[in-house]
């Protein structure tokens, strides 16, 4: 019986694959029933799976030859073929139809095109009964040559060479889950950390056309290899990459919150809290019980006594000021309808006496830029010039139980900055 069904299959063979015509009747009459190979390849096909796995027995290698000829070095005939091996009957021969095809399709030149495999992914995907480790194999080969072609941009110097594959793979992805980023980016770093230096592969992701969810999830990434703990320089460079995506307009609306969340866990204390802390209490870095808050008889802002609850304010995020940069509004928690408000003044002189009492408790809003700084602690500009610095503590501008903070000419920061840096605390759970 075996040596019966083998010869036929084989006459079969010689018969389908001769012909070079690539008409998909000949896979079709075979699938169809009609056909007395049907029988004939089923009959195999049990047996086969008796002996050995499909990918090595008689059928299958027959089957191969069915299909070359139908994809005749054609990708898009794939699709031909899997619509043809839904009509197989058992789930045997349709693995063997699918293994056939993939044996073929890497013959052909389009294997180098990942959107081509992700594509054939996707269609295996919404088969039944495609074997898993085709299926995954079929992932893998989609993965390293995704990473081959993200890899061109990190090889060259230009920051501004443009990549039309590249922007189409990554924008091709944006449609799919990020778990498949996530695997082609482990497969990219492999890659490029090889050839290239840390430092260089951090700055090229500061500076790649990706989408902002594409971005922050490399850099986090990036963040995570063994490389990037023995380089100092590319931590800092990283820092600024991520510091870039937080402050773009797009970030808080179009990067999902879980990332956003990893993100912000990387950033320095201070500038951590204004992103995750519902509520935010302003301190004197060295003065535990110096906080910002409405003065006790005056509109003005003192530094005060520790009051939780009335130190405790709402952080508004918003973009603004002539560069449109990320700005914070501070909204009273306590009074619940005051802001810490800046008036205008042009400081334009400058000096060791020169403050401005300009900070008031004020009903209108109105916009901070907040300037992480190096060694823990931040500076308070007005967001609309960048001209002023939020400055307190030197009694001589105070008056009696009045601890008036005020502001100075921006510049005057460096050698005043015991009076000009604050910390952020987290007040959320001060009801
Ligand atoms: C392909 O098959 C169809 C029937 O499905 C037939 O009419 C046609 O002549 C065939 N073409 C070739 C080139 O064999
Ligand atoms: C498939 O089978 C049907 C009937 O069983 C027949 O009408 C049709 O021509 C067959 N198609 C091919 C391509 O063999
Ligand atoms: C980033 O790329 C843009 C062009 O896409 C270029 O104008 C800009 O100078 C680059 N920045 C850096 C830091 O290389
Ligand atoms: C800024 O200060 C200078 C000198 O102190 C003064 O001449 C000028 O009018 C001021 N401008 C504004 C807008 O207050
Ligand atoms: C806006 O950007 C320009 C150029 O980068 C810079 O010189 C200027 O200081 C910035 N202005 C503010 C208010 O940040
Ligand atoms: C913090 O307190 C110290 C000591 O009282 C003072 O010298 C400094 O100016 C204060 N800084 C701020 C920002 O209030």
């Amino acid at each position: 019986m075996t040596v019966v069904a083998a010869s036929l299959v084989l006459l079969l063979g010689l018969a389908l694959g001769g012909a070079s015509s690539n008409n998909n009747s000949k896979l079709l009459a075979i699938l169809n029933g009609s056909a007395p190979a049907l029988d004939l390849l089923l009959h195999i096909d049990v047996l086969a799976g008796e002996m050995a796995p499909l990918s090595t027995a008689v059928g299958p290698l027959d089957l191969e030859s069915v299909i070359r000829a139908e994809v005749n070095g054609d990708w898009e005939r794939a699709r031909l073929v899997l619509q043809l091996a839904s009509q197989a009957r058992t789930p045997e021969l349709k693995h063997a139809i699918y293994e056939a095809l993939w044996q073929e399709l890497q013959q052909t030149k389009q294997i180098y095109d990942p959107l081509k495999l992700l594509e054939f992914h996707g269609q295996l995907t919404a088969l039944s009964a495609v074997p898993p480790p085709l299926l995954a194999n079929v992932y893998q080969t989609f993965v390293g040559r995704s990473a081959q072609l993200l890899a061109a941009p990190f090889h060259t110097a230009s920051h501004s060479a443009n990549f039309p594959l590249v922007s189409a793979l990554l924008q091709r992805l944006t449609l799919s889950t990020l778990d498949y980023l996530r695997d082609i980016l482990e497969a990219l770093f492999d890659l490029v950390l090889a050839l290239e230096s840390t430092l260089s592969v951090v700055q090229r992701w500061g500076n790649l056309s990706a989408s902002l969810t594409q971005l922050t999830l490399a850099n986090l990434q990036l963040l995570k290899r063994p490389e990037l703990q023995l380089d100092a320089a590319a931590r800092t460079a990283l820092q600024a990459n991520l510091r870039q995506l937080l402050e773009q307009p797009a970030f808080e609306p179009d990067v999902d919150g879980t990332l956003r969340q990893q993100l912000y866990a990387q950033l320095p204390k201070d500038e951590r809290i204004l992103y995750t802390a519902q509520k935010v209490c302003l301190r004197n870095m060295t003065d535990g019980n110096a906080y910002i808050y409405e003065c006790p008889q005056t509109y003005l802002i003192c530094t005060n006594a520790r009051d939780p609850k009335k130190a405790a304010y709402y952080v508004q995020r918003g973009h603004g000021g002539p560069n449109n940069t990320l700005q914070f509004a501070f909204y009273s928690a306590y009074w619940r309808n005051r802001y810490i408000l800046l008036e205008p003044s042009n400081h334009s002189a400058t000096g060791q006496q020169h403050i401005t009492k300009n900070v008031y408790s004020r009903a209108a809003i109105d916009w901070w830029h907040v300037v992480q700084l190096a060694g823990g602690g931040v500076a308070i500009y007005d967001a609309a010039t960048t001209r002023s610095v939020l400055c307190g503590g030197n009694p001589q501008h105070w008056d009696g139980e009045e601890k008036h903070v005020y502001t100075r000419n921006a510049q005057e920061f460096a050698t005043n900055r015991r009076e000009c840096a604050w910390s952020i605390e987290d007040c959320s759970d001060v009801s």
